[in-house]
């Protein structure tokens, strides 16, 4: 298993260019077996979760070509409707072919998702908005079973706003006879770009982006060209690490509007940021220590959980305390057990971290354990004293799009070793 080793203390400079955001590229992919005619989706981030769906939707039967940061997918006909074990352990967002099976073929055979380190991670909600719809769905030693003649349109309410389940849910709904509104959906701006590509092929979506949102079914969908949005935790990530190591790094092809809550808390601790349309210019030189904030993470337009380990990494090393909560995730703490190994100071107390700044860390060898926490030590490490070994950085491969190339180009010493 490679590790990353990172030589840490060097404040980064320059400028880095955000890929394609992989949480709204992974629902685009699935979305294209909603129907025929050609799909070429590009800014489609080359990472293994993307990989990973384009290996399903070829087990499905779609031609999937993937060229570069382009992927061409025509999926006419599809010859199985079974998304296995195997492979959706490996990533949970292979749910996300439920919903366009279902609409498209009236069945899918999709195996439970299964935990991961940040939680249960349930799909109840796909499942009651999917049988609200007229799907009989039942659970079968590990798979989910899905029928309907056709789907539909019903009003659904989501119990919590789920980001995928919204996203299952739109796709379904999208072939369903008559109307869908869902409450309560999920706002990110990733459903935002996938309601746009489906419309694009001729669904008929209003609302996405708000917490109601509307589909008139229609017959069916067409091919279409998209190109998806930044991915605004890569930015996130970059823009932390410029934070963390007392760097100036502008953040180029992102968008500032997507990463409000993280830019005013970054302010708060005095980092001083100006942002353009498609750039963040992050500037923490001035001699002063940043000083700790507390954070509260929420579904969109709130603070992202999937930022919370990279705060947590910035806070150990911040002047005074800060209290970080999490309230999407049950348990999305892993990050913290590590960071303590490297002398950061945080108490664990339930859903929520009390950490207090210190001076430096202290380079070591750490272990990632999900995407995000994975991160969250890259960047402890680009700020510590000394040397530190990221194992297991098959994790970080599933998100970040070449992150150690990029963190060179910004003058970091970074390198991958073959394990
Ligand atoms: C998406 O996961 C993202 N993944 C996650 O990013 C992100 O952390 C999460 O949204 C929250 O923003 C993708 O988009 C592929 P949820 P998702 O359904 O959809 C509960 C990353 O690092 N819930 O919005 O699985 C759930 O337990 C990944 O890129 C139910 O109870 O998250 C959680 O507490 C990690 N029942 C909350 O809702 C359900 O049926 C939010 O989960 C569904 C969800």
């Amino acid at each position: 298993m490679d590790k990353i080793v990172i030589a840490g203390g060097l404040p980064l400079q320059g400028e880095v260019l955000v890929s394609g955001a992989k949480n709204s590229a992974l629902p685009i992919l699935a979305s294209t077996i909603l129907g025929g005619g050609e799909c070429v989706i590009s800014n489609v981030p080359r990472v293994v979760d993307v990989v990973t769906m384009g290996k399903l939707l070829d087990i499905l039967g779609a031609d999937v070509q993937h060229e570069g940061n382009r992927a061409v997918i025509k999926a006419d006909v599809i010859r199985s409707t079974q998304a296995p074990y195997d492979l959706v352990k490996t990533m949970r967002a292979s749910v996300l072919v439920l919903g366009p099976l279902l609409a498209r073929w009236g069945e899918a055979v999709v195996s439970l998702p299964g935990g991961c380190a940040i939680g249960s991670r349930p799909v109840n909600l796909h499942l009651a908005g999917l049988a609200k719809l007229g799907a009989e769905v039942s659970i079968e030693h590990g798979y989910i079973r899905a029928k309907a003649k056709r789907l539909r349109g019903a009003p659904i309410y989501c119990d919590v706003p789920t980001v995928t389940g919204t996203e299952n849910l739109m796709m379904a709904a999208s072939l369903a006879q008559g109307t869908t509104v869902i409450e309560n959906a999920a706002k990110e701006p990733e459903i935002v770009d996938l309601a746009d590509f489906l419309n694009k092929r001729g669904a008929r979506i209003a609302g996405a982006g708000t917490d109601v949102v509307t589909i008139e079914g229609v017959r069916e969908l067409r091919g279409g060209d998209h190109e998806v949005i930044p991915d605004r935790i890569e930015a996130g990530t970059y823009v932390v690490a410029a934070a963390i190591t007392k760097g100036a790094v502008s953040v180029a092809r992102c968008r500032p509007e997507h990463l409000e809550p993280l830019l005013n808390k970054l302010r708060e601790a005095g980092v001083a940021i100006s942002v353009e349309k498609e750039r963040i210019h992050v500037d923490a030189t001035a001699p002063a220590r940043l000083k700790g904030v507390d954070v509260r993470t929420l579904p969109f337009p709130g603070f992202p959980t999937d930022m919370q380990a990279q705060m947590v990494a910035l806070l150990s090393v911040v002047e005074g305390t800060s209290i970080i909560t999490e309230t999407v995730f049950e348990s999305r703490f892993m990050h913290v057990e590590e960071l303590r190994r490297m002398g950061a100071d945080i108490r664990v107390e339930g859903n929520r971290v009390v950490v207090t700044g210190r001076e430096r860390l202290a380079g070591a060898p750490v272990m990632a354990s999900d995407l995000r926490a994975s991160a969250g030590l890259i960047l402890a490490g680009l700020a510590a004293e000394g040397t530190t070994e990221v194992l297991r950085v098959y994790h970080l491969d599933r998100g970040y799009e070449r992150i150690e190339e990029k963190l060179r180009g910004l003058g970091a010493v970074i390198e991958r070793r073959k394990g």
